[in-house]
């Protein structure tokens, strides 16, 4: 791995330390949009409002996450987060039908199987600390099953992308060492499992499958690309919808009326998502990196060669572009919320994610639509993605 001391990390920014543990920091990303809309923080300058992240997004001398590779415990550029321009594109049409709606669509039975098995153990319990209970097994298992990854290394997996996310340390320097030492157990890994795999890859669908088949330009992926896909792949599709479960969970929690007007309104369930999901905003921020000075207009000059940290979660409360944005609105009319960032690095799961979130959320709302949760107990962490780690749940 490069040395990366000088590197901006989002984790250790001002900011992220500012917000590290609270419950509501919307108020926080607010006055920052409203207030001071762009500014620089510890070497990297923070973008706060909506229109100007996506005017960001689509301009061509802007390249994803820095453009510098390095930054997740793997020495190589991950793809496609790390990459840009014409090779950015051949990677997502590679992957794009792996994730696309039909593709996830046929997970629906599995998914609603497995959130009513976990629920109806909670059930059993009288209760259940939600995170590890339902908001961890239910997306992991089902995206070990969907990538074709054993569902008994779970806890390896998980170990990884805790490692990546959410390593330990005060300093960029032993954060980059924790990271570098998670990233390194999953690519031993994989480079034995992959060998395995190609001895049986006939009978196998499943993602790793359609990789290992998959060609290029003509030619069959190397290792060394499969592995860096699969590297990204199983931090960012671990982590996030755990992450963003917890959340929306946690947040129904905290807000009876708003739960009942769902069970009530079950066709309000999809916008709902979708406004919680702008409301608690789970991966607040991303790095961009400017080739050529890029004119905001207003005065704001983003200056070649600087490194840029896009506040998706500031855009989602942007007062300049949502009406009233800290009041949680299932009938919003205006939607357009950048939880998914926009523009040529847009998530590729999004589609996974969502299907998750409606399962999950109509399992939880149909089974046990009377639950509390301990509120002075929830932890909040909001550094690298927002999640609740303590959500202790009881049932009526
Ligand atoms: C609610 C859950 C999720 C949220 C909030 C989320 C959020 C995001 C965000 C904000 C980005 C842009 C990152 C950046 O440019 O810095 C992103 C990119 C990405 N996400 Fe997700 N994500 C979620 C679920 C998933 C899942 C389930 C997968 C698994 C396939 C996934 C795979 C990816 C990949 C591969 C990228 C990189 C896309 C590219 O650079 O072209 N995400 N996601």
């Amino acid at each position: 791995m490069q040395p990366t001391s000088s590197r901006f990390d989002p984790r250790v920014s001002g900011l992220s330390q500012q917000v590290k543990n609270l419950a509501e920091p919307q108020h926080i990303y607010l006055e920052k949009a409203r207030d001071v809309r762009a500014e620089h923080l510890d070497g990297a300058l923070h973008v706060y409002r909506h229109e100007d992240i996506l005017a960001l997004n689509k301009h061509m001398d802007i390249l994803g996450n820095g453009g510098r590779g390095g930054s997740f415990g793997h020495d190589a550029r991950l793809i496609p987060l790390e990459i840009d321009g014409p090779e950015h594109k051949k990677w997502r049409r590679l992957l794009d039908p792996l994730f696309a709606p039909k593709q996830v669509q046929r997970l629906e039975e599995s998914i609603r199987r497995l959130a009513s098995e976990l629920i109806d153990d909670a059930r059993a319990s009288g209760g259940a600390e939600w995170y590890g209970a339902f908001c961890t097994p239910l997306p992991c298992q089902i995206f070990l099953g969907l990538v074709g990854a054993p569902l008994s290394d779970l806890d390896f997996f998980l170990e990884f992308k805790d490692g990546v996310i959410h390593p330990e340390g005060e300093t960029t320097e032993e954060i980059d060492a924790h990271m570098a030492a998670a990233g390194g157990k999953l690519l031993e890994y994989f480079s034995s499992f992959l060998v395995d795999k190609r001895g049986r890859l006939d009978r196998d669908d499943d993602v790793i499958a359609d990789l290992m088949r998959a060609e290029v330009a003509g030619e069959p992926l190397t290792e060394f690309e499969l592995v860096n896909i699969l590297f990204l792949l199983m931090f960012a599709g671990l982590d996030t919808v755990t992450s963003s479960l917890s959340c929306l969970v946690a947040w129904l929690g905290r807000h009876p009326d708003q739960r009942q007007e769902l069970i009530d309104s079950p066709d309000l369930l999809a916008p709902a998502i979708e406004e919680l999901l702008r409301f608690e905003s789970p991966v607040p921020s991303g790095m961009r990196y400017a080739e050529r000075d890029i004119d905001l207009g207003d005065g704001l000059v983003v200056a070649a060669g600087e490194e840029i940290n896009a506040f998706w979660a500031a855009a989602n409360v942007d007062p300049t572009y949502h009406d009233d944005p800290l009041r949680v609105d299932f009938r919003r009319e205006r939607t357009g919320h950048m939880t998914f960032a926009s523009g040529t690095h847009r998530c590729l799961g999004s589609h996974l994610a969502r299907l998750e979130l409606r399962i999950a959320l109509q399992e939880i709302l149909g089974k046990i639509p009377l639950f509390d949760i301990e509120v002075a107990d929830l932890v909040y962490d909001n550094v690298a993605v927002r999640a609740v780690t303590n959500l202790p749940v009881t049932l009526r």
